[in-house]
């Protein structure tokens, strides 16, 4: 079975197929998947707004946990029965995939397959951005946009862990949730985000994760402290554009160029804006790693919202879509 997005618009665009997965080729594996996220990724490609999306129809799905069912030739390192994990981008939701070996990480015993899931592609974009990006450092500042999300709960709780005071955007109805992460809650649909930040960091944050883009890059600049970093990693605020889908990103590039020509100038103040993006290879397999093992001593925990079928993946979108979830949705088989 797969599920298959035929076309822009909304979540009755999914089609449940009856195609299994072919046999595993040279140097492929065959894996039945546990489980996949929902991610806002698949509400873009809904809209067709997610960079470089295939042409529909096409299946979705971003990451996925499963179970190695059989090996093509070539194939060292992994066995039948092994459960692991990959980034895919899109291809996931089906019951069945075949895939490169090497884009396999070995998802440790006892890891439940739907909190594997949740930590995958989540995972390792909010790592990489808190340890490789950002580099947050004990007694740090940062603000962290959408701390309610998938993204932003393990934001939060890496920021948090590496020593940082972190402040969450959220909806209020999420405040507690984001609270309860180890982070001071903003509403950002009835406060004055900025000005609530500089009453709590008068001198500005270190760092700023902004999944939002647009019109939201240039207020989370200004709230940097001196030597701060801006990391974007979305448009989430340019879903319902019009236009072609690469407009927003070209603003973006002429925003973060501007900035890059004042730091040369030496008016920044040492404040910095770059953009994150997650994409599979080794860095990712090592991280992916390095964050299972914290997921699985307990001290990293990606909170699941809802775990429904793969068969109704499309009212994990709706949820998703209606801003219900609080942390991931997860597929499972
Ligand atoms: N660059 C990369 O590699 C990469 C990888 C993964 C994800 N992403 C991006 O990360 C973002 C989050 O993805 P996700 O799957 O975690 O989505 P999600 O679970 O739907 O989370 C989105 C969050 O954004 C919040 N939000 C919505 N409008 C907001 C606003 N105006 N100000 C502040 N927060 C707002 C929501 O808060 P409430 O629900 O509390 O209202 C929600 O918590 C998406 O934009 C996605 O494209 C990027």
């Amino acid at each position: 079975m797969e599920i298959v997005l035929t076309d822009r618009g909304g979540p009755e665009k999914l089609r449940i197929d009856d195609t299994d997965a072919p046999a595993a080729g040279r140097g492929e594996v065959r894996v039945r998947v546990l489980a996949s996220g929902v991610s806002f990724a698949e509400v873009q490609m809904l809209n067709h707004r997610y960079p470089m999306q295939p042409r529909y129809p096409f299946v979705p799905g971003y990451d996925l946990v499963g179970e190695v069912t059989s090996l093509g030739q070539d194939v060292t390192g992994v066995a039948v029965g092994d459960r692991v994990a990959a980034l895919m981008v899109t291809g996931a939701w089906r019951t069945h995939v075949v895939l490169k070996a090497d884009r396999l990480v070995p998802v440790p015993d006892g890891l439940d397959a739907g909190v594997a899931a949740a930590a995958t592609m989540n995972g390792v974009t909010a790592w990489q951005m808190v340890h490789r990006t950002a580099a947050v450092r004990p007694g740090q500042t940062v603000l962290v946009h959408g701390a309610s999300g998938g993204v932003g709960t393990l934001l939060v709780q890496l920021a948090v862990a590496a020593g940082a005071t972190v402040l969450g955007t959220a909806s209020s109805s999420k405040h507690e949730a984001v609270r309860a992460l180890g982070a001071t809650p903003i509403d950002y649909r009835t406060e004055d985000v900025a000005a609530r930040v500089r009453q709590l960091a008068p001198g500005g944050v270190d760092a700023v994760f902004d999944h939002l883009g647009g019109d939201s890059l240039r207020v989370s600049y200004d709230l940097l402290a001196d030597g701060g970093i801006l990391v974007n990693y979305g448009s989430a605020t340019t879903l319902h554009d019009k236009g072609h889908w690469l407009v927003p990103y070209l603003a973006t590039m002429r925003r973060f160029a501007s900035w890059w020509l004042r730091g040369l100038a030496g008016r920044a103040r040492g404040r910095r804006a770059t953009f994150y993006y997650v994409k599979p290879g080794a860095a990712f397999n090592s991280a992916l790693a390095q964050v299972y093992r914290l997921v699985a001593a307990g001290e990293l925990v990606p909170p699941i919202d809802k775990r429904l079928p793969l068969a109704e993946a499309a009212e994990g979108l709706r949820l998703l879509m209606d801003g219900k979830a609080t942390g991931k949705i997860v597929l499972e088989a």
